[in-house]
């Protein structure tokens, strides 16, 4: 297999981020790192790189020797219908943002690197996948579930770095790298936000100046439910009559779902007692956007 290797821009530390597609070469320069003993963080991206891909990027950096990202637009997690060929592919500004965020390695695999003709595994986490965003985006999650073991075997990391932006897919993977028993820790990252509180996402691109400042709904419903749950509410239905309450000011705003799981099992709660996730979709406009927290114990 040819190896397709360019020097990219420069890193924070001075050096080069290296820019490679073949699974060879990701082998090779993770194998030289771990011979030296140093440790791999690894930061999966699909790109439309923004401040909560980069602030992986850093934490991955505070917990490793090296930091190695992907960039795939995985077309396996994409429903028909949905926005696989539209998605944003802003190459050259995502490896310069990753670089500078200090990235040693960015593999960008082509499709048939990673589903070569033939291919027909599949990974499936059973339950954890059929429930939230599994039920309105069927195959989603088993597409996500395939590609991260791929992922996870070629680059075979010390630590994984996921964001808690994406709860349930965070939730599957840590569910699937115990059942597998995959020697990965995987660590999760807090949500990054606009100032105004709307969740950073490749998405939001899609929305119109009105649709933005109406997307900034679903964070503040999950505020509404969060200042209920300090104030000692506990009732599932009365935090997400509170979420809904607070949609009804964004006409734009549509809800898929709005729910109250348990934050380990994804089973829906009738009162929040161990550690619960309050989860929220809708559709903005072209744009469909989620959003989370999770609140108690750990
Ligand atoms: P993508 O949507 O590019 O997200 C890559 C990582 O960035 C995920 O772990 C996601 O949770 C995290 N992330 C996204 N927005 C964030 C935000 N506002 N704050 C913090 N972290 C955020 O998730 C995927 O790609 C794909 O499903 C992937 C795991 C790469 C498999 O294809």
């Amino acid at each position: 297999m040819a190896v397709r290797q360019a020097a990219g821009p420069v890193t924070r530390r001075g050096t080069r981020m290296v820019r490679v597609r073949a699974i060879a070469a990701v082998r090779r320069s993770v194998g030289r790192w771990r011979a030296r003993g140093e440790r791999i963080a690894f930061v999966p991206t699909m790109g439309a790189i923004h401040a909560g891909h980069l602030s992986l990027v850093r934490r991955a950096r505070a917990t490793a020797e090296r930091v190695v990202a992907s960039l795939f637009v995985n077309p396996l997690q994409f429903g028909p219908g949905e926005d696989f060929r539209s998605y944003p592919r802003p190459r050259r500004r995502d490896r310069e943002r990753l670089a500078a965020a200090g990235v040693d390695l960015l593999w960008e695999p082509a499709v048939t690197d990673l589903y070569p003709p033939g291919h027909c595994t599949r990974v499936r986490v059973v339950g954890l996948s059929d429930v939230l965003e599994g039920a309105s985006r069927p195959g989603h999650f088993e597409g996500v579930a395939t590609v991260v073991t791929a992922l996870l075997h070629v680059v075979s990391p010390d630590v994984l770095w996921l964001g808690q932006k994406d709860a349930q897919q965070a939730r599957l993977i840590e569910r699937m790298v115990v059942d597998l028993r995959l020697a990965v820790r995987v660590r999760r990252a807090p949500t990054v936000r606009e100032a105004d509180g709307l969740a950073l996402s490749s998405r939001n691109a899609y929305l119109s100046a009105d649709e933005r400042r109406q997307a900034v709904a679903l964070s503040r419903g999950l505020k509404a439910a969060s200042r209920l749950l300090h104030a000692g509410e506990r009732s599932a239905v009365r935090l997400r009559a509170a979420i809904r309450r607070t949609w009804r000011a964004y006409p734009k705003v549509r809800e898929d779902y709005v729910a109250v799981v348990d934050a380990s099992t994804l089973a829906p709660l009738a009162r929040v007692r161990g550690r619960a996730l309050v989860a929220v979709a809708a559709r903005v406009g072209p744009a469909r956007l989620i959003d989370n927290f999770e609140w108690g114990p750990r």
